[in-house]
């Protein structure tokens, strides 16, 4: 039997525009993903997140599901576009609130409350109010300004109803998408350029955003950082360590050091371009804005030096043969989980007063492969791989924690099948399966799973031993 401290939340994550399907955001083309989304061979499978999961119209009962299912925590994010749908005259002053939209979103904290959920609210999840990306998005510093002032805004707007913050949800995968593999908008490839001064402004948004939020109460804040591990293919060659090192640097440490520090600086490699290395140097209001760090964690990958592209520092995937991945290519390897938890963010928990923050895991889920038009039938229900997933995973956040390590939640990646942005509707996340002709949701195998594991606070003896068997039949319910 494992059990779980007193105070761990085990809950789920959303994000909005993967699971909310806003129609006015839709027909008005508020935000930069509604744009992207409409274009031709954006998205993998030619599909669309709208209604998508239609939580906007399903949220009581999604809401009453996670609740049935005994979790305590739910995270989701705040639709920027959807609530400030219109800019403000001029972009140095604060937007109006769209009143439709807050009204949505203290409904959603009206039944968290009443539920018992304790709530995460992220503040930036990817998608950014259209008037914000065609002046550049991030790259733009008035975006930074916009961004501190709706923090402003939910603040004040929110401030009786929100338990966590999360500012910026992992800014480095959201960088790399954007403006390096060029799969999400603007769609740059390769500016490595724009990519940095992107990531200075999501920093400069984060520090602006905390201190504005806590002007208005001493909300607990953090960001969710996405940390994978970066292997060697071959242990003994120093040249794919030397990438491994590298990848880390710019993936993983390199914003973790910047709010630590106060400072941004670049690898080496980086900094033979001086756009690049001017970018470096002091950030005021940064340093000590963690009250708790925010950890997503899926996959490690393995890293390769390649002649062809000695400093292709967020590296291309290679895979070992025999390695286990999940539909998507992405390594199944928990014990990294482990080593991040109990190594690698050591270094930014402690503060410079000594306090220690604690962890809370903001994301951790499994894909498989079902395509939007399945309608009926047990096609997706009997999860057995998202299980083991789940169950191998927290055998390593308790021994982790057993080793001292302060973790107080586990929200599972996705409460709902979401649209996965590029890739679209196909690759599934949800503990609840959405059947997206008719909208039922259904819970999986793994809902129950983390179901009995939420309300025991304790992964039973049986649950460790195969096959899984869980008693009860499948849960169906459909909104109307
Ligand atoms: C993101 C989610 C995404 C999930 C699975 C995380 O990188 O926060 O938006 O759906 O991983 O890819």
């Amino acid at each position: 039997m494992l059990h779980f401290p007193e105070n761990f939340l085990f809950g789920s994550s959303t994000s909005h525009f993967q699971v909310e399907g806003i129609d006015l955001e839709f027909q008005r083309n508020l935000s930069d993903w509604s744009i992207w989304t409409k274009q031709n061979n954006k998205i993998k499978d030619s599909t669309s997140p709208y209604p998508g999961s239609a939580f906007s119209l399903a949220y009581a009962q999604d809401i009453e599901l996670a609740y049935k299912l005994n979790l305590k925590a739910f995270r989701f994010s705040l639709n920027w576009a959807y609530l400030c749908p219109n800019p403000p005259d001029n972009l140095s002053l604060a937007p109006k609130l769209n009143p439709e939209a807050v009204d949505f979103y203290k409904n959603i904290f009206r039944l968290l409350k009443q539920y018992g959920l304790t709530n995460f609210v992220t503040l930036f999840h990817f998608t950014l109010p259209s008037y914000l990306a065609n002046i550049g998005g991030w790259t733009n510093e008035l975006t930074v300004t916009q961004f501190a002032l709706f923090a402003k805004l939910v603040g004040e707007t929110f401030k009786d109803e929100i338990d966590y913050i999360i500012t910026i949800n992992e800014p480095m995968v959201y960088v790399y998408h954007s403006f390096i593999s060029g799969n999400w908008p603007p769609g740059l490839t390769n500016d490595y350029y724009m990519a940095f001064r992107a990531m200075k402004n999501l920093l400069k948004g984060h520090g602006l955003a905390y201190h504005n939020l806590k002007s208005i109460r001493p909300f607990d804040i953090s960001l969710s950082k996405h940390w994978r591990l970066f292997k060697p293919y071959n242990q003994f060659n120093p040249l794919d360590h030397y990438v491994c090192g590298l990848r880390d640097e710019v993936f993983n440490k390199g914003f973790m050091n910047a709010l630590k520090s106060g400072h941004l600086s670049f690898p080496r490699e980086i900094c033979f371009d001086r756009n690049i290395a001017n970018l470096q140097g002091y950030i005021p209001n940064i340093e000590n804005t963690l009250d708790y760090l925010g950890i997503n964690f899926y996959t490690q990958d393995t890293c390769q030096y390649s002649l062809a592209n000695p400093y292709n520092i967020f590296g291309d995937i290679v895979l070992k043969k025999n390695t286990k991945t999940n539909c998507l290519g992405w390594q199944l390897a928990p014990e990294a989980l482990y080593q991040i938890l109990t190594t690698e963010i050591k270094p930014y928990l402690k503060l410079k007063n000594n306090q220690t923050v604690p962890v809370y895991i903001t994301e951790n889920g499994y894909p498989e492969n079902h395509t939007a038009d399945n309608d009926s039938g047990d096609w997706s229900l009997t999860d057995h791989n998202r299980c083991e997933y789940i169950l191998s995973h927290l055998k390593v956040v308790h021994e982790a924690i057993k080793t001292g390590v302060d973790i107080r939640s586990y929200l599972y990646w996705s409460l709902i099948d979401n649209f996965e942005w590029d890739l679209g509707l196909t690759p599934r996340f949800g503990l609840i399966r959405i059947n997206y002709a008719n909208q039922i949701r259904d819970l999986r195998l793994s809902a129950r799973l983390l179901g009995e594991i939420a309300q025991k606070r304790c992964i039973e003896s049986h649950l460790l031993n195969k096959p899984l068997i869980l008693p009860g039949t499948i849960l169906q319910s459909k909104f109307s």
